[in-house]
């Protein structure tokens, strides 16, 4: 064979992959999702997310702590509201005194230089586990919805959270959030929108986790969250949102929707996320811990994604695979 190209020249020797490298995945690319719980020195296990744990707010800190030594930038706060604070209405959504904004006083005065961002979604807060309010038909209502998550939203950055990052879905949530901070004179409190949100199958853990699963029951999010066959319906809400005044867009899950990651990045030129969800850590935690997938799978999972056009990605491994990546 006389051969001009041989893209395997480049491969052929260790020095010339590396300068031929083109994703380098560091410590600045990770935010951690946590889960915090009420009490203290709880620290309860997960049983579909092996390895990650719901933290009373004096465990959390511990457990950070040596994270943020190492230079992680952000944590992405999920609370477990417990089942008698939650009503129809997810009163305790606004609660300036509940569990979100206690944890996020008290992170924010113990590491004041770490990045927090807050759910904002009632799912965590309403009997029925939906993330808004609903009629008499169980349909989630649009517009009343983002009334109480303007206030959530209020709530949460008032307790500290410089990010505030809606999962609901609703119509219009950005515009209205940017409008109240403007009001509100909270200028650099910054909007991370889960623009692009899947009514996936891989939230299962997740729900578990916080306890929503229990109360959504056979219930489904359909009515707000994308359908899975969608791409082109994607790129149209990120387009809202970029539009309403977002920081930052996401798309979640991450790895079963890279095609959609790479095609927002096309469209915007806002910082975009990708969460990789809890059942994508449930599945690759289950092969590696099984012996079906080395653990080097965990590593590509997220050079994956960054690849496809993220430039940080939200994931339960930001523990496990810390101190391993380079800072930079
Ligand atoms: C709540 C919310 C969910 C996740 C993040 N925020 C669950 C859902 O929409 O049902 C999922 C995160 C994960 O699976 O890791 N609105």
């Amino acid at each position: 064979m006389h051969l001009i190209h041989r893209p395997r020249r480049m491969r052929a020797d260790s020095f010339s992959r590396r300068l031929a490298r083109e994703t380098l995945l560091t410590r600045n690319d990770l935010i951690y999702p946590v889960f915090v719980c009420e009490g203290s020195g709880e620290q309860q296990p997960v049983d579909s997310m092996p390895g990650i744990h719901r933290w009373s707010i004096d465990r959390l800190i511990d457990h950070l702590q040596p994270l943020v030594d190492a230079g992680l930038q952000a944590a992405a706060l999920f609370p477990v509201i417990e089942a008698e604070r939650k009503d129809p209405e997810a009163s305790e959504a606004v609660n300036p005194n509940g569990l979100a904004p206690r944890a996020l006083e008290a992170l924010a005065t113990h590491f004041p230089g770490l990045g927090l961002i807050a759910d904002v979604a009632l799912d965590p807060y309403t009997s029925h586990g939906l993330d808004g309010l609903v009629d008499d038909k169980g349909y989630v209502v649009n517009d009343a919805t983002v009334e109480v998550l303007v206030e959530q939203a209020l709530v949460l950055a008032r307790a500290g959270a410089q990010v505030v990052a809606p999962s609901d879905m609703m119509d219009g949530r950005i515009g209205a959030i940017r409008a109240a901070q403007e009001e509100a004179g909270m200028v650099n409190t910054r909007i991370l929108a889960y623009s692009v949100k899947y009514a996936s199958a891989f939230y299962g853990p997740f729900r578990d986790a916080v306890g929503s699963a229990s109360a959504l029951g056979k219930a489904d999010k359909l009515g707000f969250q994308l359908d899975p066959a969608n791409a082109r319906e994607a790129l149209r809400e990120a387009e809202l949102d970029l539009d309403e005044g977002a920081d930052m867009l996401m798309v979640k899950p991450a790895m079963p929707y890279l095609d959609i990651l790479a095609g927002v990045r096309e469209i915007s030129d806002l910082p975009l996320f990708a969460y990789q969800v809890s059942g994508e850590y449930a599945m690759l935690t289950a092969g590696v811990q099984n012996g079906w997938l080395p653990e080097s799978a965990i590593h590509e999972s997220l050079l994956a994604i960054k690849r496809a056009g993220a430039d940080a990605i939200l994931s339960y491994f930001t523990h496990k695979l810390f101190s391993g990546l380079p800072q930079t």
